[in-house]
């Protein structure tokens, strides 16, 4: 893994925004995307940017089960106002939280993985290390599956929503095996209560206790983290 450190998360999301730059002039087509507040540097400098990406083709990591595209608070309508609106792709896909039939969506998104292999998958990391939605004990070899939201993610996602009884208690993620097919992969993260997921992510075992330490294995990730991150201040 290669560790970038920068002064901010807007040079951080400049430098992920550069990284692309140079795999879309090699040829890449198909984007893996991320929610949270961390990739928003990335968008922002995505959609200041003249880049044509109407040829290109995107997937999500993970999406609530139970809250619809139009929901402010889904993953799905995340993306469409900080990223699809302002700069149009040929195509982008989420997992459908509201599908009836759960594993059946789960099998669809994994088919789509196959039909669109990313080239860039972008990465944010949860306090406890998780990676989409993948808690802690996600086995290794996991696709796209159903998941059980672990009390810590409830509660720090519950900033985004009104009440904490208001987040969903369960979503549809791609597996740490989907993830890990991903060609090139550029994991942010940003602050102090960041720093220990990401000093075990870096230089600690490889365990499914700590999902993002798999990324140790992959052939090609960047990790680009601020000061605090990267347990400096
Ligand atoms: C959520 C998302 C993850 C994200 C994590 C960190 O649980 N499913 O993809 O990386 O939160 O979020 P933030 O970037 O807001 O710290």
């Amino acid at each position: 893994m290669k560790l970038v450190i920068v002064k901010n998360k807007e040079e951080g999301g400049k430098l992920a925004f550069s990284l692309l730059k140079e795999k879309l002039d090699a040829g890449a087509k198909t984007l893996g995307l991320a929610t949270g507040s961390t990739p928003l540097s990335f968008y922002k400098a995505i959609t200041s940017s003249d880049i044509d990406f109407s040829k290109i083709t995107s997937l999500n990591l993970d999406e609530y089960v139970g809250l619809s595209a139009d929901n402010p608070q889904s993953y799905a309508h995340f993306m469409q106002e900080h990223l699809f609106a302002i700069k149009p792709f040929k195509e982008s896909f989420l997992p459908n939280g509201l599908a009836i039939d759960l594993q059946a969506e789960t099998q669809r998104y994994e088919e789509l993985i196959a039909m669109h292999p990313i080239d860039f998958q972008i990465l944010g990391i949860g306090r406890n290390g998780h990676i989409g939605f993948n808690e802690p004990g996600t086995l290794f070899n996991s696709l796209t599956h159903v998941v059980d939201l672990a009390d810590n993610t409830i509660q720090a996602n519950s900033r985004f929503f009104e009440k904490l009884e208001d987040v969903p208690k369960q979503a549809i993620s791609m597996g740490i095996a989907s993830i890990m097919k991903s060609k090139t992969i550029v994991l942010m993260a940003y602050g102090a209560e960041k720093a220990e997921a990401v000093n075990q992510m870096l230089h600690g075992p490889i365990t499914e206790d700590l999902p993002a330490s798999i990324l140790q294995t992959h052939p090609d990730v960047i990790v680009i983290v601020d000061k605090a991150a990267a347990g400096q201040e």
